[in-house]
């Protein structure tokens, strides 16, 4: 993939990304002359008040970088919270914990759609680590009728207390930083980068004794030239925000595969990809701050972070799966009848989107992990893949 015709900054936009870069610039130099990727990437999504999800960029939505789900229709956040209801009515009421809300759409989708259930959690609590997005989850759910906002709680770690009930993550796990690796024909290499002639250069050094474990512990044998990403701050965050549900269902939704299709030959660039303006490219090293970075989801690591953190892989599948399993064509055919007739079909066509194997349906997949739950999941009934993880 090339840059093609990526938008030009404007001038405060070439100021914020010239604070960003003198900053990573000199983490460069504090780590000796060479940065790792994932070091780079955390800066780049997360410096304060500099990086990409760290500062006042529009980020989701149509004036924004990209569109995820909720942003693209309700009827996602109907069919989730279908799949939230069956697991307080099972528990007999409970708590929903969302980690990254966004812009608060999905939040606000499910707990329309669960008051609607008469399914409405104790509290619904998120854990947002931007304050620009905390911001405007703020306002958005501010406009939800009294008795449905004041159950909403922001918090500023996961939470400690134990509690029943749900952790929710829509495209979340795609914008944890990555390590970045090549296989060369004489051995492992890390991806970083070194600072020269004023720029940013990728440079590639001998990887550590850890990477070379985790590669030969995973089985997977690489092409010469082959390059992965490795989220290896996956275990300790999905313990870290799991360790106080007591009894209840994970449900992690993101693009990504089973390891042994996502580090595949095929992908021989691996899948870290920059978004700017709805605009795809494969240059993380421009824009900073600007454009989000992220890369595809190895289902298979993050059921081994759950199986570590004592939970259970309950159902894995794909996104057209599970919301087909939790009433799509009925929440879409609620969703069209709410509508001014001149807005319905494109309302349909956004949320089709959501279901089609060459777009979202295939692309993004459904993980339930669970802790002591013996409840139904509706969401993995019409197909569980769990077997290719
Ligand atoms: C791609 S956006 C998805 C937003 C929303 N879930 C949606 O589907 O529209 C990623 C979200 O995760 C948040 N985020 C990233 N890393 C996080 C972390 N470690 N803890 C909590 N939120 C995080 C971002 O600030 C942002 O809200």
């Amino acid at each position: 993939m090339i840059p093609i015709d990526l938008e030009p900054l404007t001038a405060d936009e070439q100021a914020h990304e010239a604070r960003l870069q003198a900053e990573i610039v000199a983490a460069i130099r504090a780590a000796g002359g060479w940065l790792s990727f994932e070091a780079f990437m955390q800066m780049a999504l997360y410096a304060p008040g500099l990086g990409y999800y760290a500062a006042g960029a529009h980020k989701l939505g149509v004036g924004g970088d990209f569109v995820t789900a909720p942003e693209l229709s309700p009827v996602f956040g109907r069919c989730i919270a279908q799949q939230c209801a069956q697991v307080l009515e099972s528990l007999g009421g409970g708590q929903v914990l969302e980690l990254g809300a966004g812009s608060g759409a999905l939040a606000a989708d499910i707990l329309l759609a669960l008051a609607d259930m008469g399914q409405l959690p104790d509290r619904y609590e998120i854990l947002e680590i931007s304050p620009d997005l905390r911001e405007r989850q703020r306002r958005h759910l501010s406009t939800l009728p009294n008795g449905i906002r004041d159950r909403v709680f922001w918090l500023d770690r996961p939470p400690t207390e134990l509690f029943r009930g749900l952790v929710l993550a829509n495209e979340v796990l795609d914008a944890l930083p990555v390590a970045r690796f090549r296989a060369e024909a004489y051995g492992l290499t890390e991806l970083g980068i070194e600072f020269a002639d004023g720029q940013l250069l990728e440079v590639a050094r001998p990887a550590s004794q850890l990477a070379v474990s985790w590669l030969a512990d995973t089985g997977v044998e690489l092409a010469v030239g082959q390059e992965i990403e490795w989220c290896v701050r996956l275990k300790d965050w999905v313990a870290a925000v799991t360790q106080s549900l007591g009894v209840g269902v994970v449900l992690l939704v993101d693009y990504g595969e089973p390891r042994r299709r996502l580090y595949s030959p095929d992908r021989s660039k691996g899948t870290l990809v920059a978004f700017h303006r709805h605009r795809i490219h494969n240059n993380p090293y421009i824009n900073l701050g600007l454009q989000d970075l992220t890369a595809w989801v190895d289902f298979t690591a993050v059921a081994e972070a759950g199986m570590q953190s004592g939970l259970d892989v309950a159902g894995y599948t794909t996104q057209a799966c599970f919301l087909l399993a939790c009433g799509f064509e009925r929440h879409l055919a609620a969703w069209r009848s709410q509508l001014p007739v001149e807005r319905e079909p494109l309302a349909a066509r956004e949320a089709l989107r959501l279901v089609l194997p060459n777009d979202m349906g295939e692309r993004f997949k459904c993980m339930a992990l669970t802790r002591d739950y013996e409840g139904p999941l509706e969401g993995f009934s019409i197909k569980d893949f769990t077997g290719s993880l």
